[in-house]
């Protein structure tokens, strides 16, 4: 089955950690960026063959991420929404995913986003501290969090849809382990289904690696963040939630009260294996190496066996779509780069990506049927030579990492480049 993921790339300010494809001050080209959307997700379907791509799969996951996709007023969203369903198939019971910005939305804003189809919330929330939240740059207060969070409950984002989910970031400087146990705390008391933890990373010309490069702000300690990912973890655990990848906790059918199976894999189930049932399907599709297509400015797509990305400018994306001419599936006009990924390469992704799912890992049948050939045979050096150093288990139905490698991940990922 396919994914889609949509780009939204405007944001009210920007945040000082933040080095994605976002931009604040741009809202006058938020309803011709959307119209751009609309017309080229409609142009990749077509290009899709006579019945649009539906030949490829029908689409059982969506994704709206930013940048603040939020900001799109509702009439924007429906011509949006319209484009999807006249150019996809999407599965009866597609998860449909939009980021949001607490302080960005209303009740009537949310509840016509639900009527619209989406069926799952996430929610930047970053922290439940004022003085993170200012040196973050948020637009909101943890208080206004707790309210949006509310509203999108009463808007029926709940445990019979895809529920809602919280980002945070840990390891910030100056952030004591009391206050990043009771931003955990506070975050908890909202009861979310899902919840993404993330250790703050200085990237390149983000504001916050200027301040600590100028000594304005102490640098993150490594150790420090380390010991808040472990406590997180076992708090988690005792607050009903299940890890399934190494930044992202879901809650489990029995906690969640949600009834409907646990996600399988969708090349081949692997035996007697269970994800959490609020675990998000869009990612796990990143994470399982299964095809998306990637709209909007900056988007990243892989399909057909090439990974590809438009341009970044949202300015450059509107004017190349407007004057545009699709090309062959699932090629769009804002294309700016696309890469063929030759059979090897795909068994080297489908390795390093399925290592970041700490339980499923990388299910052995799954991998022969689509390889024709065992991981264990293309990867026996690596497997043995990771394998002693403790880093994997190799079992006979799939490879993972150990518990204890979470944190020093990056050790197996680089044998895969
Ligand atoms: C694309 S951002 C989503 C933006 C979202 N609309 C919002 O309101 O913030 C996805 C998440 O990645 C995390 N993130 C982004 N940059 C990060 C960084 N430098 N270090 C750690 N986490 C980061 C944040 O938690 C953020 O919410």
């Amino acid at each position: 089955m396919l994914s889609l993921y949509l780009h939204i790339p405007f944001c009210a300010s920007k945040c000082s950690y933040c080095d994605f494809n976002a931009y604040a001050g741009m809202s006058d080209l938020i309803a011709p960026y959307a119209r751009a959307l609309a017309k080229e997700v409609r142009m990749v379907g077509e290009a899709g063959g006579p019945e649009g791509a539906g030949e490829r799969g029908e689409v059982h996951t969506l994704f709206f991420g930013g940048g603040t996709p939020s900001l799109t007023p509702l009439d924007s969203m429906a011509d949006i929404f319209s484009a999807i369903r006249e150019s996809f198939a999407l599965t009866d019971d597609c998860e449909v995913t939009l980021e949001a910005n607490p302080g960005t939305v209303d009740l009537a804003y949310l509840e016509g986003l639900h009527a619209l189809g989406v069926n799952r919330l996430s929610f930047g929330v970053q922290s439940a501290q004022a003085n993170e939240l200012s040196l973050f740059n948020r637009i909101h207060t943890f208080d206004e969090a707790c309210e949006t969070v509310r509203l999108a409950r009463q808007a029926g984002f709940d445990r019979q849809s895809y529920g809602v989910n919280l980002d945070l970031i840990y390891g910030i400087p100056g952030q004591t382990p009391e206050r990043w146990k009771d931003t955990l705390a506070r975050a908890l008391a909202l009861e979310p289904e899902h919840l993404s933890l993330y250790s703050l990373s200085l990237e390149f010309g983000t504001a916050m690696r200027a301040w600590v490069q100028r000594g304005l702000l102490p640098a993150p300690d490594n150790n420090v963040a380390a010991d808040m990912y472990e406590w997180a973890d076992a708090e988690l655990a005792r607050a009903g939630f299940e890890q399934y990848e190494i930044s992202n906790w879901a809650r489990t059918k029995d906690e969640g009260g949600r009834m409907k199976d646990e996600i399988q894999c969708t090349i081949l189930p692997p035996s007697s294996f269970r994800l959490p049932a609020f675990a998000c399907r869009h990612n796990l599709q990143y994470w399982r190496n299964e095809p998306y297509l990637g709209f909007g400015a900056g988007a990243h797509g892989c399909i057909s066996g090439f990974r590809y990305s438009n341009v970044l400018s949202p300015a450059a994306y509107i004017q190349r779509i407007e004057s545009g001419e699709a090309r062959p599936f699932p090629l769009s006009p804002a294309l700016a780069e696309a890469t063929p990924v030759d059979v090897k390469t795909a068994m080297d992704e489908t390795m390093m990506l399925g290592f970041r799912l700490t339980r499923e890992g990388i299910p052995a049948d799954a991998f022969r049927a689509r390889y024709g050939v065992g991981f264990d045979e293309v990867y026996a050096r690596e497997l043995r030579d990771l394998t002693g150093r403790q880093l994997i288990e190799v079992g006979a139905d799939r490879a993972r990492l150990r518990p204890g490698a979470r944190l020093v991940a990056n050790r197996v990922f680089e044998k895969f480049v």
